[in-house]
């Protein structure tokens, strides 16, 4: 441990987020292009809160190719599938990579605190903002929730990081997505003003293209939307109760060739 002017032992200081998810952003080959391979963190749309409503995967690879905050692979045991995420967004994606490639429960541990008033243009801090708009922020002020959610998050990272070592991660479209069979967890933003927050946000989808694509995976889809997705036959799954009286309703198309105990709670859901 390095030593101060005073002959005392001093900490290493932390180094700064950025620096560390520079160090471990590398590219590799994939279907013959090159793209930067690279949860557990707070994330505007994210499965966290209902992934219990949703279907147990069948199969044993589980693909996200919207991967956001991949809620869904986390719960329960379902990490301990092989778990792929796509992601378009290098910023989301370089989060993965450091997550899966490098990070250490020492590191994450000294990771320094957000103090309120302070500034940041961290992007890890900036997604944990709780608001949409968090995507197109440069510099971010502390709030007592970005605070919080911070210090919980970094507590979160550090008791699950042994959980996605095994996993793998594209910054990459989903349609590079490995043509396998397997449980397809598809949650892309959500069809008009929902999914406009992101940085690749629902204006820039062709959901035709996404559905057609979405109905010649191999295995089982498990596709989310919301109340305008209409290019799929989507069946409610949830009313979820929000602030002020106002509700959203979280709509599901599962397809499955399995017919195991489970989806006797699905039937109603599954699309033959
Ligand atoms: C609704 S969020 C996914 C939330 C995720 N299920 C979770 O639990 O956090 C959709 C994600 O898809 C990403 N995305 C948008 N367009 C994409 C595309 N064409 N290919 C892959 N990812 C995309 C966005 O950056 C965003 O992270």
């Amino acid at each position: 441990m390095p030593e101060n002017a005073a002959g005392k032992r001093r900490k290493t200081p932390p180094k700064k987020i950025s620096e560390l998810l520079k160090k471990s952003l590398h590219t590799i080959v994939f279907n013959g292009r090159l793209l930067y391979l690279c949860l557990m963190f707070y994330y505007y749309g994210r499965k966290k809160q209902i992934a219990k409503h949703y279907p147990c995967p069948n199969f044993d690879t589980i693909v996200e190719p919207f991967a956001g905050s991949a809620a869904y692979s986390l719960y329960q045991d379902n990490w301990k599938k092989n778990v792929i995420l796509i992601e378009k967004d290098p910023k989301v994606a370089s989060i993965w990579e450091w997550l899966i490639n490098k990070a250490t429960i020492n590191e994450i541990k000294n990771l320094p605190d957000l103090k309120v008033g302070e500034k940041s243009s961290e992007f890890l801090h900036i997604v944990h903002a709780a608001t949409k708009m968090a995507f197109h922020f440069k510099t971010i002020k502390v709030t007592p929730v970005l605070e919080r959610n911070w210090e919980i998050s970094r507590r979160v990272f550090a008791e699950n990081l042994h959980k996605i070592k095994h996993w793998q991660i594209f910054n990459s479209d989903y349609s590079t997505a490995p043509d396998i069979e397997a449980t397809w967890f598809i949650d892309p933003p959500y069809k008009g003003e929902p999914g406009l927050g992101y940085k690749f946000s629902s204006k820039m989808l062709d959901y035709n293209s996404l559905a057609e694509w979405a109905l010649n995976r191999k295995g089982e889809i498990i596709f989310c939307e919301g109340e305008h997705g209409d290019y799929l036959p989507f069946k409610q799954l949830l009313e979820l109760k929000g602030v002020a009286g106002k509700s959203s309703k979280e709509m599901i198309f599962y397809k499955t060739p399995i017919k195991p105990k489970q989806t006797k709670l699905f039937a109603d859901l599954i699309d033959i």
